[in-house]
C-alpha cells in the first residue's frame, strides 16, 4: 500500500519512474529503557509499519524531495552546497544529506518520494525510520556500501546534531538491522547485534495513551546530562560499566536524583539481559516479571512515566496476571505502553483496554499487535531499473 503510494507520489511529483525503493521500519522496545545512551543493553524489534521512499536519479545537480503524507511537501537544495536548516520536518532530510556529504561522500542528485504507514508522534520512531531510509537511498544511489550500523550512526546524527533532538542509538539501528522473526539484543556501546527467535505464540501488543511528549523536552537532556554525571562521579566511562555495589559504595559522592537515575540505568541493563535469556527459554512468567519491574524503576527512581501511564500499565497487568506483563515504552512522559502475553490471551487484553481506557480527549485508545520484521532494505522495482 505504502509501497505504491511512495511510487505514485514519485510519478505525479517528477513525471517519471523511479528506480528504487527503500523501506525502513519504526520500533518497539521490548525492556532497556533510557540505556541507549549509557551504552546499556536494548531489546527493541523493528515492525511491519514504516517508511518508504521510492528514488531516482537526475541529470541536474539538486536533491528534490516531496512528502506524500503532508500533503505533498516539497523541498530541494543544491548537492554541491552546504546543507541548511528550515527548522521543520524537512530538516530530518537535509541533515542526513548533511551527514552523508561531511562523512562518507557526496551526495548523489537524486528525486525522492517519501509515504509511509508509521503513524507519527506515537513513540514508534518515525523520524528514526525516515532518517534511516534517507541515508540508505543515498548509499544505494552512491553505490558506497555502508553497513547497518553506520546507517544508523548516520541517521542518529542527524536527528541529534542537526535536527537538535537528544537520542541515544537504539530507534535508527533496530530500523537499521532488524529482522523478521525476532528481536534485537542491541549492545548500544559496541553496536553489535544478536538476533533472539520470538516465540511464535506471543503476542506483543502497544498501546498509545494519547497523551503527546516531545523527545525534545529537556527532561530527557536533564537525565542524559545527569547519567552522564553519574558515572562521572564514580570514576566510570559510562553507567554501562557500573554496579549496584558502585552505587551504594559512591552515596556520600552522588546526589539522591543521580542515585536514583543510576540505579534504573543499572537494574534495567540487567534485567534486560535476563529478558533476552527468557524470550529464548519461551518463559512468559519471567519476561512479564522483568516488565513489571521495569515499569516500576522508570516510575520510581527515572521518573519518566505519568499517573494515567501507570493507571494504563496497571490495568493491563491485572488483565494478564502473571502469563505476562506491560510497561511505558520509549522516552516517558506519554507516548504508548508495550505488552507482552501468550496469543490466546491477546482479545481479553485488548478487551480490557477498550473498556477501561480513554484518552485526554476521551477517545479509545489506538492499539496495534507489533510483528518483528526485517530492518531497512532496498527493494527493487519489478521490471524497473534497480539504481
Ligand atoms: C527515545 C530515544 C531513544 C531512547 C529512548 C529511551 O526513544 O530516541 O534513543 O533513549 O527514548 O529508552
Amino acid at each position: 500500500m505504502t509501497r505504491s503510494s511512495a511510487t505514485e507520489a514519485f510519478r505525479a511529483s517528477f513525471g517519471v519512474e523511479p528506480e528504487f525503493l527503500v523501506r525502513a521500519p519504526g520500533r518497539v522496545n521490548l525492556i532497556g529503557e533510557h540505556v541507549d545512551y549509557n551504552d546499556g543493553i536494548v531489546l527493541p524489534m523493528a515492525i511491519d509499519l514504516g517508511i518508504w521512499v521510492a528514488c531516482g536519479s537526475r541529470s541536474d545537480d539538486r536533491i528534490e524531495y516531496v512528502a506524500h503524507d503532508l500533503g505533498g511537501l516539497r523541498d530541494g537544495f543544491c548537492r554541491a552546497e552546504e546543507v541548511q536548516r528550515c527548522n521543520d520536518w524537512r530538516d530530518h532530510v537535509r541533515g542526513v544529506a548533511a551527514a552523508f556529504s561531511t562523512q562518507i561522500s557526496s551526495i548523489p542528485s537524486l528525486s525522492l518520494a517519501i509515504s509511509g504507514n508509521l503513524p507519527s508522534g506515537r513513540g514508534l520512531s518515525s523520524s528514526a525510520a525516515l532518517g534511516v531510509a534517507i541515508a540508505r537511498a543515498l548509499d544505494h544511489a552512491a553505490q558506497t556500501e555502508l553497513s547497518a550500523q553506520r546507517i544508523a550512526l548516520l541517521a542518529q546524527w542527524a536527528e541529534r546534531d542537526f535536527v537538535g533532538t537528544q537520542c541515544g542509538i537504539m530507534d535508527q539501528l533496530a530500523s537499521a538491522v532488524g529482522s523478521a522473526g525476532h528481536v534485537l539484543k542491541l549492545d548500544c556501546r559496541t553496536l553489535e547485534h544478536a538476533l533472539v527467535k520470538w516465540p511464535t505464540n506471543w503476542a506483543v501488543l502497544v498501546v498509545d495513551s494519547g497523551i503527546r511528549r516531545s523527545l525534545a523536552d529537556s527532561a530527557f537532556n536533564d537525565r542524559t546530562k545527569a547519567c552522564a554525571m553519574a558515572a562521572e562521579r564514580m570514576g566510570k566511562t559510562s553507567l554501562r560499566d557500573a554496579s549496584l555495589a558502585d552505587i551504594a559504595g559512591h552515596r556520600s559522592q552522588l546526589t539522591q536524583e543521580e542515585t536514583r537515575l543510576a540505579h534504573h540505568v543499572v537494574s534495567e541493563i540487567a534485567r534486560t539481559r535476563d529478558a533476552a535469556s527468557a524470550i529464548r527459554r519461551k518463559d512468559l512468567f519471567e519476561i512479564g516479571a522483568l516488565m513489571r519491574a521495569s515499569h516500576t524503576s522508570l516510575r520510581d527512581d527515572f521518573r519518566v512515566s505519568l499517573p494515567p501511564i501507570d493507571s494504563l500499565v496497571s490495568l493491563q497487568n491485572e488483565a494478564l496476571g502473571e502469563n505476562g506483563g506491560a510497561r511505558m515504552m520509549g522516552g516517558g512522559f506519554g507516548g504508548c505502553t508495550v505488552a507482552v502475553c501468550g496469543h490466546e490471551d491477546l482479545p481479553h487484553l485488548q478487551h480490557v483496554v477498550t473498556a477501561g481506557y480513554r484518552t485526554p480527549d476521551g477517545k479509545k485508545a489506538w492499539m496495534y499487535r507489533a510483528k518483528p520484521s526485517n530492518g531497512a532494505e532496498v527493494v527493487p522495482i519489478l521490471g524497473g531499473r534497480t539504481g
